[in-house]
């Protein structure tokens, strides 16, 4: 079992809370107002799955999970450092722009990535990124695609990608769906693949996809 804290109770961080919960692990949401009872009303609270501010599920979890908006993630995260140090922050997000139709639109950090300048923020943490190429109804259920689907991994630490690719199995990943690309800078090329996704949901509304490699 890991101590899993997770930023942002939307669909993301809902989604990965409830799987991540029922395979075993305790999963803390840190919300904005934890005393938002929206949540905390329904089925979603139980033995594993507990609330908290950000700052805290930060500091009590050795995993955290950045489910929250990309574009102002570097500043929030940053004031996290201490909370972070000697953890593996998996990085989830998108930094993009929106596009007039409140679509993702261009990207925060072209020529980089968020998972870079997140990594050089956080030096004492060890950052992942993955799944932010797909819907999220993908990331807790690979299997339901009439394609394998393709989760990407991008990091310094090896030992950390292991535990994410863990964790992505508890998620319903299999290991020949998991593609570890290399270190972070690798991170570039999958929060590029954001660029594709607002013209498929304008094609295909929000039918479920992932950005995936075919051999
Ligand atoms: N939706 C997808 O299919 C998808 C797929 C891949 C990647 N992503 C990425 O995953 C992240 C979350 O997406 P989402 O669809 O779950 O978004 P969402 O439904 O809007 O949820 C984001 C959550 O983050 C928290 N939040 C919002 N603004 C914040 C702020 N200024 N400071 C701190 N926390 C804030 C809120 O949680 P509280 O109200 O509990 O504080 C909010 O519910 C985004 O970066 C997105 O690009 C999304």
């Amino acid at each position: 079992m890991t101590n899993i804290g997770i930023l942002g109770a939307g669909r993301v961080g809902l989604a990965l809370a409830r799987k991540l919960s029922e395979a075993g692990h305790h999963v803390t949401l840190g919300r904005r107002d934890p005393k938002d009872d929206t949540l905390t009303a329904t089925e979603d609270t139980g033995p594993r799955l507990a609330f908290a501010d950000q700052r805290t599920t930060a500091r009590t979890a050795d995993v955290v999970i950045n489910a929250t908006p990309g574009d102002s993630a570097l500043d929030r995260l940053t004031g996290l450092r201490t909370e972070l140090a000697g953890k593996i922050l998996i990085d989830v997000s998108n930094a993009t722009r929106e596009a007039a139709d409140g679509l993702p639109g261009e990207l925060c950090h072209p020529g980089g990535s968020l998972a870079e300048l997140l990594q050089a923020a956080l030096p004492e943490t060890a950052v992942v990124k993955t799944l932010n190429t797909m819907l999220f109804t993908v990331m807790t259920a690979p299997e339901t695609l009439g394609t394998p689907p393709t989760a990407y991994l991008s990091g310094d630490d090896e030992r950390a990608k292991k535990a994410v690719a863990g964790l992505l199995g508890d998620l319903g990943w299999q290991p020949a769906w998991i593609e570890d690309l290399g270190d972070i800078t690798t991170a570039r090329a999958t929060e590029a693949m954001i660029l594709v996704v607002p013209h498929v949901l304008r094609r295909h509304g929000f039918a479920p996809f992932a950005v995936s490699l075919a051999r």
